[in-house]
């Protein structure tokens, strides 16, 4: 087993499995030594592992109250470290003498309650220590929820370091399950917090009707029409309307929450539903960006969403709309795929708290102060 003094002590790895709940993707990656900034890193190797159907299912049932549940979690608990630790395996495999100093694993929200002060990631630390013999640093966001915050988003931090530009507003947008945007103002400040749903409405409407997990770059979307009475019954949620600091997930954005929004939309053909989902997601975010960062220049979307062209178009032209003339693009202009930039940023906050350094930020997320994040399960 290696020592802490014979490893390199820029190498690290980034998991993340989010509200999706479709896999886990990582990364490994050289980080310059002084953490704060994400300048100079360097991508070796990156890995996809999907969730296997009942994994699936089972994460799915845990975003509810259910049966047994604590049991059940730490099965669910048990079987997402197998893959996370399959996604090591598939890191290293081109670089199996990689000296890696710590996996950030940032587990399987299940419940997200900062107004209730808990976050829920299921994970099990331990038994990854065990399977890889890499040190891990686990439970990223309790500290800050500890501290008074959301606990979320945490990417801003990573965005701001990686893709802050001095004199320049720039917006990077995650469209995961669900949404968040980061806005890095041109005066160095940073802000962000849970625009709403991402793909998750759409994602769960494509299930229902085509058994499809998502809509392969918004084709099917593309086909519909927008319904502008459900669009509008659908942006009427106090989520949207409440200033930042705020955070959300599964819990409010459940299934029945979609159902009670369509139920007096039973006659619409699935194909127009299928594009005012897509259309409520692009228009919170866009309203939101107006809102906040006006004079910002351009937009970078990362996460699933940025494979989906319809999604993008649909955010140009509400932008558009709201004399917002950014670029919507993504942040593989700026050198990031999209699908790699949530898993870099779990691999920096891993070396944030191995440095001890803090990794929020109190202005985005709430907190009554910087705090170092994670807990350590050595190797
Ligand atoms: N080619 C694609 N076309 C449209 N949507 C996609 C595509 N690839 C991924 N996605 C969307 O992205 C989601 C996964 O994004 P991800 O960034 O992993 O989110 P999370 O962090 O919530 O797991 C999928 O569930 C799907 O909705
Ligand atoms: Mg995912």
């Amino acid at each position: 087993m290696n020592t802490t003094s014979d490893r390199n002590p820029d190498l690290y790895i980034g998991l993340m499995s989010g509200t999706s709940l479709d896999g886990v993707d990582g990364v490994l990656v050289a980080l310059p030594d002084a953490a704060g900034s994400g300048l100079g890193m360097q991508m070796l190797a990156s890995s996809y592992v999907p969730f296997p159907p009942e994994l699936r299912e089972q994460l799915m049932a845990l975003q509810q109250p259910g049966m047994n549940e604590i049991h059940m979690e730490a099965l669910a608990a048990n079987a997402v470290v197998e893959r996370y630790a399959a996604c090591v395996a598939s890191l290293l495999e081109e670089h199996p003498d990689a000296k890696v100093r710590a996996i950030g694993a940032h587990g399987q929200t299940i419940r997200h309650r900062p107004e209730l002060g808990y976050t829920r990631q299921t994970n099990n630390p331990a038994l990854l220590a065990e399977l890889t013999g890499i040190d891990v640093i686990a439970d990223l966001r309790s500290r800050d929820v500890a501290a008074g915050g959301q606990g979320a988003p945490l990417v801003p931090a990573f965005h701001r370091a990686v893709f802050g530009a001095p004199g320049v507003c720039r917006v990077v947008v995650n469209i995961g399950g669900i949404g968040n945007v980061s806005i890095l103002r041109a005066d160095g400040t940073t802000t962000g917090f849970d625009t709403g749903p991402g793909n998750v409405l759409m994602d769960a409407w494509i299930a229902q009707h085509q058994g499809k997990t998502y809509d392969d770059n918004g084709g099917w979307a593309a086909q519909g029409q927008i319904n502008v009475a459900l669009l509008d019954a659908l942006s009427d949620e106090p989520y949207l309307r409440q200033a930042p600091p705020k955070s959300t997930g599964r819990d409010l954005f459940r299934p029945d929450w979609m159902a009670d929004k369509l139920a007096p939309f039973a006659q619409l053909a699935a194909v127009d539903v299928q594009a005012t989902l897509c259309a409520f997601t692009a228009r919170t975010i866009a309203d939101d960006i107006a809102h906040h960062a006006a004079d910002a220049g351009s937009v970078y979307v990362c996460g699933g969403g940025a494979y989906n062209a319809c999604l993008l178009g649909m955010i140009g032209s509400y932008l558009a709309q709201r004399g917002c003339h950014a670029c919507v693009t993504t942040t593989d202009e700026l050198g990031v795929s999209p699908s790699h930039v949530e898993a870099l940023a779990f691999a920096w906050l891993a070396q944030s708290f191995t440095q001890r350094l803090p990794g929020n930020l109190p202005e985005v997320t709430g907190a009554k102060g910087l705090r170092i994040l994670g807990a350590l399960y050595p190797a």
